[in-house]
């Protein structure tokens, strides 16, 4: 691929954006790539995703101008279509996926962080949504998920003025859990999947979707989908393990890995 690249670490998929001489901004082609990158990680072994920039300046820079200055109309409506169609894999990807921020998250590089599961970010990270001093509102999702996740108040302050923030702040308003020097970001990335990936994956997934799921119905109906989730597990040789190891009172006995079944 061009743009983006994939490593695999064991049960840790690394996906970089690499286009740093336009600080990896998203262009049609980093789209399509990522959307690519995506269908072929390997579901049976990859238990958890990271997803960062190239190089220590930026994370992503946002859609390309270059190529949105020209849109009509409904260019600009199939262009945003394209982001949030890729987004919304990524959101409700069935693995957990951390996006490490290494720098610059703006407009659609905001925007993208926002639909993974949990956001961390080096000390230089800069965050806004820049859109409205371009002419145009977010496109790639920023006007919801931002709202949904530092509330509508905040969400509209920064949308509206299109100020950036540094990483201090994103932390202060709960859009990253924690800032790390950036040479130590991807490590304590690669510590949090792996504290995810040896969790039981199944009963990890059934997480993800059910937090997901549950955010968009009401309390009734978010309980209910909770319960089939949780009922689900029990299928599942997992959970069996889990709860035997447990009650096994024998002191010498070691854990082995869950199995994904
Ligand atoms: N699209 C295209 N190219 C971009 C880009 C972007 N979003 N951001 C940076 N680049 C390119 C620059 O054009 C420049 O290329 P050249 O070297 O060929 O001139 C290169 O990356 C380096 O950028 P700068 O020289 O500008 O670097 P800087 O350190 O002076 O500034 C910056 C860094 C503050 C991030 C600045 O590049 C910037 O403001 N970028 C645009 C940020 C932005 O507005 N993002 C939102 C885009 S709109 C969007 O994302 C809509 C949506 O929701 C879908």
């Amino acid at each position: 691929m061009e743009f983006v690249l994939f490593e695999q670490k064991n049960q840790i998929g690394i996906i970089t954006i690499n286009r740093p001489k336009a600080l990896n901004a998203l262009n049609s082609t980093v789209l399509d790539e990522l959307n690519e990158v995506l269908d072929s990680v390997d579901l049976d072994v990859v238990r958890c995703l990271i997803l960062t920039g190239a190089g220590e300046k930026s994370f992503v820079a946002g859609a390309d101008i270059g190529e949105m200055s020209n849109l009509t109309k409904a260019e600009g409506e199939a262009f945003g279509k394209k982001g949030n169609d890729v987004f919304r894999k990524l959101e409700t990807f069935p693995i957990p996926v951390i996006a490490a921020i290494n720098g610059f998250a703006l407009g659609g590089g905001c925007e993208i962080s926002m639909s993974c599961d949990i956001r961390i970010c080096s000390e230089n990270a800069v965050f806004g949504q820049p859109e409205v001093g371009l002419g145009i509102t977010p496109g790639f999702g920023g006007t919801q998920r931002l709202a949904r996740l530092v509330s509508p108040g905040m969400a509209k302050q920064l949308i509206y003025t299109a100020r950036n923030i540094k990483a201090d702040e994103a932390y202060r308003i709960g859009l990253v859990n924690a800032v790390y020097p950036q040479e130590e970001l991807l490590a304590q990335a690669e510590k949090m999947a792996n504290g995810i990936a040896k969790n039981a994956p199944i009963a990890v997934r059934n997480c993800k979707k059910a937090i997901n799921d549950g955010l968009d119905v009401t309390m009734d109906e978010a309980l209910v989908i909770e319960e089939k989730l949780f009922g689900d597990c029990f299928e599942t040789e997992d959970q069996k393990y889990g709860m035997a190891f447990f009650l096994d009172k024998n002191k010498e006995k070691v854990k082995e890995p869950f199995k994904n079944c």
